[in-house]
């Protein structure tokens, strides 16, 4: 078995090098790489990748993430985010390959607040979402077997994450404003690196469970209730700070105005996942008690 990798160095992509290593003989690249082109901006020099190494199982894990700049971009994060995974799900077909991608919540309005199903209606508010949305309907029109991954508000113990910054600050400051009027849950790059590997060996031996699908940690909070999870954690653990959980002030986000505009309810209902792959989504305050565990 033979498993391609692209985007090995974002918080997905790094903990994917990890879970799919026993999945099969693992070719992980970057944008960077010099073997094999692994810059999703090159259609021509993805295809070749793709028709050089004949994989079994695509996973990509690269996107152009940065939610506010692909306001600026929209031709970037559209040839990043849709026809880039629409030449991988080409190439998946022509080998029979399982294609791994992931998207987002924010393919959604964000309005109401229930659970988005995957049979939901879509409607995004931003480039970034947009062109999301069109990665997905890419790889759904090439016919190749695949797995959509939609998740939301990911982190990863490595590189910069909102739980550092929120350390920072309250550090430095005796009083934080954070929004409260966008929930969701966080979920580890960790979670989604072994639900990726488990449901991918599973969808190649039972091919009819390829589709879309939401994932991410179980439960539901604001960035504001995120943000006193840490705090409490960390003061739990010994760390002085100048701002406690308390000293955390409500904002709506109207506050902080963006390029972009996010949705106020990113909740995605996740029992299709858990139900197909015999999966269970831990609440999202394990991982991040986990990964403040890690950094503090
Ligand atoms: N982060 C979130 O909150 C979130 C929420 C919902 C869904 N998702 C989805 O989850 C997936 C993984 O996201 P993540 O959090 O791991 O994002 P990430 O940490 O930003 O990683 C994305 C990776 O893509 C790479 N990349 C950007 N442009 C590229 C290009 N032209 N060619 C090759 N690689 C390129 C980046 O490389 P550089 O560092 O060199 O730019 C980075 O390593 C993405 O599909 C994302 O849309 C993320």
């Amino acid at each position: 078995m033979k498993v391609l990798l692209l985007g090995k160095n974002g918080q997905v992509g790094w903990e994917l090098q990890r879970s799919l290593s026993v999945v099969g003989e693992l070719v992980a690249l970057d944008r960077h790489s010099t073997d094999h082109c692994g810059d999703l901006s090159q259609l021509d020099g993805l295809r070749d990748t793709v028709r050089t190494l004949r994989p079994d199982l695509i996973v990509n894990a690269a996107a152009h993430t940065a939610v506010d700049k692909a306001e600026s971009e929209p031709e970037l994060a559209q040839r990043i985010n849709a026809l880039a995974p629409g030449v991988l799900a080409e190439e998946a077909a022509r080998l029979g390959a399982l294609l791994v991608h992931y998207s987002t919540d924010y393919v959604f309005d964000g309005g109401g607040s229930r659970p988005w199903l995957e049979s939901d209606t879509t409607g995004p508010l931003s480039v970034y979402g947009s062109s999301k949305l069109a990665g997905e309907h890419a790889i759904a029109a090439s016919g190749c077997s695949h797995l959509i991954l939609r998740t939301s508000w990911v982190y990863g113990a490595r590189g910069g994450n909102f739980a550092k910054t929120m350390l920072r600050l309250a550090a430095e400051r005796e009083r934080l404003t954070v929004i409260d009027d966008q929930w969701g849950a966080p979920t580890s790059a960790e979670l989604l690196a072994d639900v990726t590997a488990h449901a991918a060996r599973s969808t190649l031996l039972h091919p009819e469970r390829a589709g879309l699908y939401h994932c991410a940690a179980a439960g539901e909070t604001t960035w504001n209730g995120y943000a006193r999870c840490v705090l409490a954690h960390a003061q739990s653990r010994g760390r002085t700070l100048k701002a406690g959980p308390e000293q955390v002030e409500k904002v709506p986000t109207s506050g902080f105005p963006t390029p972009a505009r996010r949705p106020h309810n990113s909740r995605l209902d996740c029992t299709k996942l858990q139900t197909t792959f015999r999966l269970r989504l831990p609440p999202w305050q394990q991982g991040v008690a986990r990964m403040l565990d890690e950094i503090l």
